[in-house]
């Protein structure tokens, strides 16, 4: 037990090495709001390029980060924040945890073409899967929910020059068992993230 204890000491991040801590998200810049919408569409050719740890930081709080101590910037039915967002990379997926401003290792190896059908998943930096924690509540409202992060998304990305594209073509038994969801948890969408590729 001294041993460790002593580890821990020398090395305090050890045993969740996998874990990456985000640096704190930029809330201001960015294009004008008219300006973002003007610029929002669905991108399907991607570059290899990576997002830096600010971008995705940034992305990830504009998603469904915290605006205020308890609530986000999507709304949600009856504030149950019922949507999680899970990010896949080439290194592993992740689960975003919002209050800790980090990513939770799940799953290591690169599943980011198991995230959909069409030729050009995979092909970008991440992939974002979408993920009701309570499918007994309202589906509906699920949808709903999920489709305002999806459009913060989209937004934050016009916003950068980012492209991206949402995604309901996705194998969903097949990505669920890679996962390890269980029966209350449904994916809802994906969506591919990453720098267009320039002609
Ligand atoms: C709920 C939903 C599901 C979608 N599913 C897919 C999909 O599986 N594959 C895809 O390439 N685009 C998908 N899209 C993107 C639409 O094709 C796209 O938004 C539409 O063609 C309009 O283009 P725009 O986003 O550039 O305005 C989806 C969009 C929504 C809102």
């Amino acid at each position: 037990m001294k041993k460790l204890y002593l580890l821990l000491l020398v090395f305090p991040f050890a045993l969740n090495a996998e874990n990456i801590k985000l640096p704190t998200p930029v809330k201001n810049g960015g294009k004008p709001l008219m300006e973002a919408l003007n610029a929002r569409q669905s991108t399907r050719v991607f570059s290899e390029k990576e997002l830096s740890a600010n971008t995705l930081s940034n992305l990830l709080w504009a998603a469904f980060g915290y605006n205020r101590t308890d609530k986000r910037t999507a709304p949600s039915a009856m504030n149950k924040q019922s949507i999680d967002i899970y990010v896949a990379t080439k290194n592993g997926i992740y689960l975003y945890d919002a209050k800790q401003n980090e990513l939770q290792m799940k799953v290591k190896g690169d599943y980011r073409k198991q995230t959909g059908m069409q030729p050009f998943v995979g092909s970008a930096f991440m992939e974002i899967v979408y993920v009701a924690k309570n499918v007994s509540d309202n589906n509906e409202m699920l949808y709903a929910d999920c489709g305002f992060i999806a459009q913060n998304v989209y937004l934050y990305c016009a916003s950068e020059n980012l492209g991206t594209v949402v995604r309901g073509s996705v194998p969903k038994e097949k990505l669920a068992k890679i996962l390890g969801l269980s029966d209350k948890n449904r994916i809802l969408l994906c969506q591919t993230v990453g720098y267009k590729k320039i002609k």
